[in-house]
């Protein structure tokens, strides 16, 4: 196409992000990386090893090991040896520490970022802009934490040996709101990444080594389900910290019933997004857009149930098609993609699968005129409206970027409306009356209640989470944007 055609059509032209320094880094480790146990690279017991891909791409990364129990236990020792000294090092000291970590994450954030979405498979401008940034954050934010907390937090305590067992969505972001609070409050850790985005945790174990941190403090073990089932039920681990499916929050509530263990959840969820009939309607767009189409909508807190006034609902539809239209799915590495690849073969089939039961059930199912890429596993942003609440699209978290609405007529209809489920982890409204969204907010069972605004977090949260006086808080805030 010449210079001339495109600035009749104004066409995107590619816009690849080089992935050399990330290519580096797989073959420094000859692309087979071994489990990181007391600060040192040391092969799996089993001898067996899993493959890592690019979703965006089909193309195999590295090898990765699979831990057994032995190499589990191994690494819980490591963690209970580190355990003491770590502590006595006082809360000023291990504050160095996690300054250090900030900052070699922010020297090598490009590193971070491209190989995150490779191996995730989700956009660059996600990874770049939000979350090694917000990762770099966090490291500081809870060094901050470590240093005041001789002074400002005497009654707060180490747990011990802490078990993280994290997802593929945000797997870096994961590791440090877990990794950075456990640090701070002089706990040493084991940490398990999912089998589908190891690659990031290892970079990560490489900065612990460059930072000298005592060995033993962070252990990183990969593997599959069975080697973080042996994390769980090792008697060594004072605390479980999880997110993941509800399934397996389920079963590690079972496993640690009655051990003493401490555990924090962080499950599923089906949030409503609530759409008032005097909402500024285009913000509502963008709100959408940050919703359910950010991080191809594999988001525990996505906005995936929009609730919109029967006034307005017509106009809405008609704004979030024309947006849709928009959007563009891609190359994960595409600097100017929205919407990169769905994580794995077996995640694309749960949304396809549930995308057809909508159908089944008489929903109608709207997606944009364009095609998505034949290689890698793409799925197009996906608008279900006329929902009838009982439908399982309604009521199944389907962790893809699939919204599907409903309208309500009465306020108390919204509230019913959005309360109809079994999940209560987040929630939005949007309306340009205080007072409206004031009433509203407290009468929505959810953790979390946004108004005008989506996905917005408060770091304050993790760090009673991951020390010892609260462990299972329930916050009920609601942060305003207006
Ligand atoms: P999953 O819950 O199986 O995986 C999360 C982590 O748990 C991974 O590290 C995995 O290896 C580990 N794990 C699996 N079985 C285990 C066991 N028995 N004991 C200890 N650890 C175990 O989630 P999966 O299968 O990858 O995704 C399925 C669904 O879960 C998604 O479609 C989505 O609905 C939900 N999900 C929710 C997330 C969230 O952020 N809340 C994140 C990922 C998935
Ligand atoms: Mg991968």
């Amino acid at each position: 196409m010449s210079i001339k055609e495109i600035y009749q059509t104004m066409e995107y032209g590619p816009a690849p992000e080089s992935n050399k320094e990330s290519v580096a880094f797989l073959d420094s480790h000859k692309r087979k990386f071994s489990l990181f146990i007391n600060g040192k690279w040391t092969k799996p017991s089993s001898g067996e090893y899993f493959e890592s891909f690019s979703p965006a791409t089909t193309q195999k990364l590295a090898q990765i090991a699979e831990a057994n129990e032995k190499d589990v236990d191994d690494a819980v020792k490591a963690a209970k040896k580190a355990l003491k000294p770590w502590v006595e090092l006082g809360g000023h000291s291990r504050a160095r520490y996690l300054y250090a970590i900030a900052r070699q994450i922010q020297k090598h954030s490009r590193n971070f970022a491209v190989l995150e979405s490779m191996d995730n498979g989700k956009p660059i401008r996600e990874t770049r802009d939000i979350d090694i940034p917000l990762v770099a954050r966090h490291f500081y934010h809870h060094a901050g934490w470590a240093q005041l907390m001789d002074t400002e937090m005497k009654d707060y305590k180490e747990i011990g040996v802490i078990g993280q067992i994290i997802p593929w969505n945000f797997p870096m972001l994961m590791l440090a709101w877990k990794i950075a609070p456990a640090l701070a409050m002089g706990n040493t850790v084991v940490l398990k990444p999912a089998e589908f985005t190891s690659l990031t945790a290892l970079l990560f174990a490489d900065i612990c080594k460059q930072v000298g941190l005592p060995d033993g403090v962070v252990n990183i073990i990969t593997g599959h389900g069975g080697t973080g089932a042996a994390l769980v039920n090792h008697p060594d681990v004072s605390k479980i910290a999880f997110t993941g499916s509800t399934e397996v929050g389920k079963i590690i509530r079972r496993a640690t019933a009655g051990t003493g263990k401490k555990i924090s959840l962080e499950l599923g969820g089906k949030s409503p997004f609530i759409v008032f009939e005097d909402a500024d309607l285009d913000s509502v767009v963008e709100g959408i857009v940050d919703a359910i189409w950010f991080n191809q909508g594999q988001v525990c807190c996505a906005g995936s149930r929009l609730l919109v006034q029967e006034s307005v609902a017509e106009k809405l539809y008609s704004k979030i098609r024309a947006r849709m239209e928009t959007l563009r799915v891609g190359d994960s590495l595409d600097k100017s993609v929205d919407i990169g690849a769905i994580v794995a073969p077996i995640q694309l089939k749960t949304i396809e699968d549930l995308v057809q039961k909508g159908k089944d059930d008489g929903n109608i199912c709207w997606q944009p005129s364009w095609t998505c890429p034949k290689e890698g596993y793409f799925y197009p942003p996906t608008l279900f409206t006329n929902v009838s609440p009982s439908s399982i699209i309604a009521q199944e978290e389907i962790f893809g970027p699939v919204l599907v609405a409903m309208s309500f007529r009465s306020h108390s209809e919204a509230v019913k409306l959005a309360n109809n489920t079994r999940y209560g982890l987040a929630s939005s409204i949007w309306t340009e009356n205080i007072n409206l969204a004031l009433d509203i907010a407290p009468q929505i069972k959810a953790g979390t209640v946004w108004i005008n605004c989506s996905n917005v977090f408060d770091r304050r949260d993790l760090v009673d989470i991951e020390s010892q006086v609260m462990v299972e808080k329930a916050a009920k805030r609601a942060c305003t944007n207006m």
